[in-house]
């Protein structure tokens, strides 16, 4: 109500109030926080809906927002750059009074930001942190370096090197490994590498652990837009290249369920997971229920459970702590320097779910039922 604003210029650089009249709004600069929130609305951007878990995040946040009686502009982006600037860029000309963002690229969004500054909307950077702005006002999301301590513990669990409780394995090595990262243009994607490989690094140094492939660099090892097939013509292009003469892969990292499925696929086609050829040991993140089924079934060996439940809470506390011009509470404000400024953040725990935790953790807490379970898919 009463806020109009109109953003000029094709990239969006520039914000320029209008007609801001009686009701005010942070969209307009003006104070929100008398404002009904059915005056109110909540711009979400998220990256694509080829993934089931931002389609759950979408869908959590506008829920909550909307049992507040607050207004949601749900858009999801199909993974494409300009897609999501655009989708930015009119949320903030129709007038949203905060936006929530998980951006595809992290550091594209930097016009879309300044307008938003100049607008005066507060941005909540959503699990992916925006960089190289200093338009960014909140980050929610998880312990994302435990992440991938959890994702290379996992691995020397799986292939019995540590037990669950830290203690030394059984298993001697060498072992061959092979690793993933995701998207290098996701400001995550160095958090699980790292957490991961400085996990992994003391039993590659001294040779129970080898990558065959010798490929080892953030670089080398990335999947552009986490894609599931990108994963799975990676593992394929290093069974032929790296194991054609005889040897066997004993673990993959994977840092995400899709592209561990997409491992998984290659594996088997190349004959793994058949008579006394096992599945390599491979990890994953974000309790995909494709991927829940397959830890069920004994074909994939864990995931990272990420609860999208409470990030999409503390998104909604974040909003509406900005809408009645309060600061949002922060529990982590030094981790997360986006380049230009370290952004105050909520960051949430993280839990390794193997077969045996599927019920305790996912089952019992209603994030999945065990009938998803069984079938591998979700059924709303
Ligand atoms: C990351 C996120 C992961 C996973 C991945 C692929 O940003 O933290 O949980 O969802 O994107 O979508």
């Amino acid at each position: 109500m009463g806020r109009k604003f109109l953003v000029a210029l094709g990239g969006a650089a520039l914000a320029l109030s209008l007609a801001a009249c009686s009701g005010g709004g942070a969209g307009s600069g003006g104070d929100t926080s008398s404002d009904k929130p059915s005056d109110l609305t909540i711009g979400v951007s998220m990256p694509t809906q080829t993934s089931e878990r931002w389609i759950a995040d979408g869908n959590a946040v506008k829920s909550k927002l909307e049992a507040k009686g607050y207004k949601v502009d749900l858009q999801y982006a199909g993974d494409d750059i300009p897609t999501q600037s655009q989708q930015v860029d009119q949320m903030i000309t129709q007038g949203a009074d905060v936006l929530v963002i998980a951006a595809i690229d992290g550091t594209a969004l930097n016009s879309q930001l300044q307008a938003a500054a100049a607008a005066k909307i507060p941005v909540i950077s959503y699990d992916r942190l925006i960089r190289g702005s200093k338009d960014v006002d909140f980050y929610v999301s998880f312990d994302n370096y435990k992440v991938g301590v959890a994702q290379g513990t996992a691995l020397l669990v799986g292939l019995g090197l540590l037990n669950k409780d830290g203690s030394k394995g059984t298993a001697k090595g060498p072992l061959n490994v092979e690793l993933f990262a995701g998207s290098l243009d996701d400001n995550n994607t160095q958090y699980f590498f790292n957490g991961a490989m400085d996990t992994l690094k003391p039993f590659v140094e001294d040779g129970t652990l080898i990558v065959k492939s010798k490929q080892t660099t953030p670089e080398q090892v990335a999947t552009l837009r986490w894609q599931q097939e990108t994963a799975q013509k990676r593992m394929e292009n290093l069974l032929t290249s790296a194991y054609n003469d005889g040897s066997k892969v004993d673990g993959v990292l994977s840092p995400y369920d899709g592209i561990s499925r997409g491992i998984i696929t290659a594996l088997q086609n190349a004959g793994y997971g058949k008579g006394a050829k096992k599945l390599p040991v491979v990890t994953g993140q974000d309790a995909e229920i494709a991927s829940i089924k397959l830890i069920n079934d004994g074909v994939q060996n864990s995931t990272v459970f990420k609860d999208t439940r409470l990030l999409a809470e503390q998104a909604v506390n974040a909003a509406e702590a900005f809408l009645q011009k309060k600061q949002p509470q922060a529990n982590d404000t030094e981790t997360y320097n986006n380049g230009v400024k370290v952004v105050p953040s909520y960051l949430l725990p993280i839990a390794t779910v193997y077969k045996d935790d599927i019920k305790a953790t996912l089952i019992d807490s209603g994030y999945w039922t065990a009938e998803e379970v069984a079938a591998g898919q979700a059924k709303k």
